[in-house]
């Protein structure tokens, strides 16, 4: 085993990173670690059981369930809850978030926002999808935690992360020291450090955004749109276009190579698409951790105060000088 690391060695090692900590948010890091592999399971061998195509259920986002987005929902939630380390999961998938009652979680630190299957529109057809999590520390000291506990600015999580069940299932984390990368290695059942302190390079080449949606952008994306897509040598432009349509394979590519991923507001979604809580915090603090930028359009999102559970954004995450480019031309036709 020598040269390997495995996730679960490096969060024991990485604790001493937080001398008061008594190694509940390790334990926690554990427990999705576990889910996230059972959900790969899960997702590796969809076409050979009845997981893949409709629950014929619909969540709260107005969007029609995949088998798979409540199984990873029902993992995930099971996994937290036999942890005992948190007392609320607040999830894309649940009306309300879910408060873990059993006598040790009931106490439990931490709370936890989840989007348990990212992407899952692509699971039919064997496209990369994803988990996005999000950490934050319970506010209040006594009696049952509150909806106040999970509506905590971006800036207050401790931890976030995000697991790739792509060609290689991956797990990413960050506790605001960097930035790690674990690949699954079947054969020992293990996330193994592959990808230490993950940094996103400065300026890149790609943009990703559901062009189809372009006659409903702000005049801003439209103009970076037309920016990306104009010849200049000297900014390697024309920019290359890459949508996968599962953000967290969006923005890992783009992680490692470079990029800007943009998720603006449109006719069908004024306020945005993706989730605050469950998608674009975790996703700020994981970028912003690698040296990236995340904004929507106009403020960091990582500042912006929540009001609901289920609230939406827009997002302009990625390679730092796209996305200040990107804010530029929102700033001037927005
Ligand atoms: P989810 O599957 O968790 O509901 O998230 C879907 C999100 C995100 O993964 C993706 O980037 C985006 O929706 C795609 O939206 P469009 O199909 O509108 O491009
Ligand atoms: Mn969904
Ligand atoms: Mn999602
Ligand atoms: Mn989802």
């Amino acid at each position: 085993m020598s040269g390997i690391k495995t996730l679960g060695q490096f969060i024991i090692e990485k604790q001493a990173d937080f001398p008061y900590a008594k190694g509940e948010l390790s334990r926690l890091l554990r427990d999705i670690g576990i889910a996230a592999k059972i959900v790969n399971r899960e997702v590796n061998k969809a076409g050979l059981v009845d997981i893949l195509g409709d629950a014929g259920t619909m969540n709260i986002q107005g969007e029609g369930q995949k088998k798979l987005d409540v199984y990873a929902n029902e993992q995930f939630i099971s996994a937290l809850t036999s942890g005992g380390e948190c007392c609320i999961v607040a999830t894309e998938e649940e009306d309300d978030f879910v408060p873990i009652d059993s006598p040790v979680s009931k106490n439990a630190k931490y709370i936890i926002c989840i989007d348990p299957l990212d992407g899952s529109s692509n699971i039919d057809c064997n496209v990369a999808v994803g988990t996005i999590f999000s950490v934050y520390r319970r506010k209040s000291v006594e009696g049952d935690a509150t909806i106040s506990d999970v509506l905590q600015k971006g800036t207050e999580q401790v931890a976030a992360g995000y697991v790739i069940y792509g060609s290689s299932t991956m797990m990413v984390y960050t506790t605001g020291k960097g930035v790690n990368g674990f690949t699954l290695d079947p054969s020992i059942g293990e996330f193994c450090l592959s990808h230490p302190n993950m940094k996103i390079p400065k300026d890149g080449v790609i943009y990703s955004i559901n062009e189809g949606n372009y006659v409903h952008f702000p005049d801003g994306v439209k103009k970076y749109l037309k920016y990306a897509q104009v010849e200049d040598l000297a900014t390697r432009r024309p920019y290359t276009s890459r949508y996968i349509g599962s953000m967290v394979a969006d923005i890992h590519r783009n992680l490692i190579k470079g990029g800007i991923y943009i998720y603006p507001t449109t006719a069908a979604s004024p306020n945005g698409k993706l989730r605050l809580l469950y998608e674009c915090n975790p996703m700020a603090f994981i970028i912003e951790q690698a040296g990236g930028v995340a904004s929507d359009g106009l403020n960091r999102i990582l500042d912006i105060e929540p009001t609901e559970l289920h609230q939406r954004t827009a997002i302009f995450i990625g390679s730092p000088k796209m996305v200040q480019m990107a804010e530029a031309l929102m700033a001037e036709h927005s």
